[in-house]
């Protein structure tokens, strides 16, 4: 029987899961779909309900569904468990929901793709602590990454999720900026500017030094005007759309027991973006 997979949020129709899993699925000669569902938060019950009901084999959840939806799941995967969010539901055989979050694993997945992977006792700066600081942070621990500092606008945020790893240290966005030379990797994980379209600095990279390895979350626009800078330092970069890619396979391993090309698919969405 055709399987059928999902995306649950609002707003959803910029989503670009729908087109990267569909074209998976061709490639891969699976026979299934995948479609975009506009769910709000009123209709988030009835919509989990439903998916179940019409024997939906997995479904993404983004924004704003990502913790609202854990009441309605049957189980969940410790690292979902940790951050509080999924962003994957899977239908299991016996008919049960479990959910997953593929984000933080899918940021190491892309640094390393980009970088290799003997990078894990270097000193790692993460700007940031919000929902998707939290669960890079926890998914680079639970990799093995040894030396970890969180830097916060508010630094009670960072310092929470440093008690919950039990680990590292928190800072100030300044304290960042003045020992910014001491770092290795450094991601920015911040909305700084991102509701208004206008991208601000959390801090300036003055002080950056070109050995460093620089990463974004955001992937739309590819180049943010922190890479930019960091670019300009010589830094060596690594944009969001790897972790995008890779948030998806992982979610589409855990539907389908394989893991698709995320290569060409990084190539064919930087086209799009306008990267080359
Ligand atoms: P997300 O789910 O994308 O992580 P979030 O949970 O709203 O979004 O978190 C936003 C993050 O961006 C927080 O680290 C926030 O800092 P605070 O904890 O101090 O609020 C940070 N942030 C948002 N706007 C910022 C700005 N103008 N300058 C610096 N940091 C900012």
């Amino acid at each position: 029987m055709k399987k059928w997979f999902a995306v649950i949020g609002d707003p959803i129709e910029h989503s670009k899961s729908p087109a990267m899993h569909n074209a998976w699925f061709e490639e891969m000669g699976i026979d299934a779909t995948y479609i975009p569902i506009h769910v709000t938060s009123h209709q988030l019950a009835s919509a989990v309900a439903g998916l179940k009901t019409l024997g939906a084999n997995g479904w993404n959840v983004t924004i704003p569904h990502k913790t609202a939806i854990i009441p309605y799941l049957d189980e969940l995967d410790e690292l979902a468990q940790k951050m509080g969010a999924v962003n994957t539901v899977v239908r299991t055989q016996e008919g049960k929901l479990k959910g997953y979050n593929t984000d933080g694993i899918g940021f190491v997945r892309s640094l390393e793709d980009a970088v290799g992977t003997d990078h894990k006792n270097r000193s790692v700066l993460l700007v940031g602590a919000g929902g998707a600081a939290r669960g890079i942070a926890f998914a680079m621990q639970q990799q093995g990454y040894c030396d970890l500092t969180i830097a916060n606008r508010t630094v009670a945020n960072a310092q929470a999720i440093v008690d919950e790893m039990g680990m590292g240290r928190a800072m100030s966005l300044q304290e960042a900026e003045e020992t910014l030379a001491d770092f290795s990797i450094i991601v920015q994980m911040t909305s700084a500017g991102l509701a208004t379209g206008n991208f601000s600095m959390p801090f300036s990279l003055d002080r950056l030094t070109s050995e460093a390895i620089v990463a974004d979350i955001v992937y739309n626009p590819l180049m943010t005007p922190f890479l930019q800078a960091a670019e300009e330092q010589g830094a060596t970069i690594v944009t969001g759309l790897g972790m995008f890619v890779h948030q998806g396979a992982i979610a589409f391993e855990h539907w389908l027991g394989s893991y698709p090309n995320t290569n060409s698919m990084i190539a064919q969405l930087k086209a799009q973006l306008g990267g080359n």
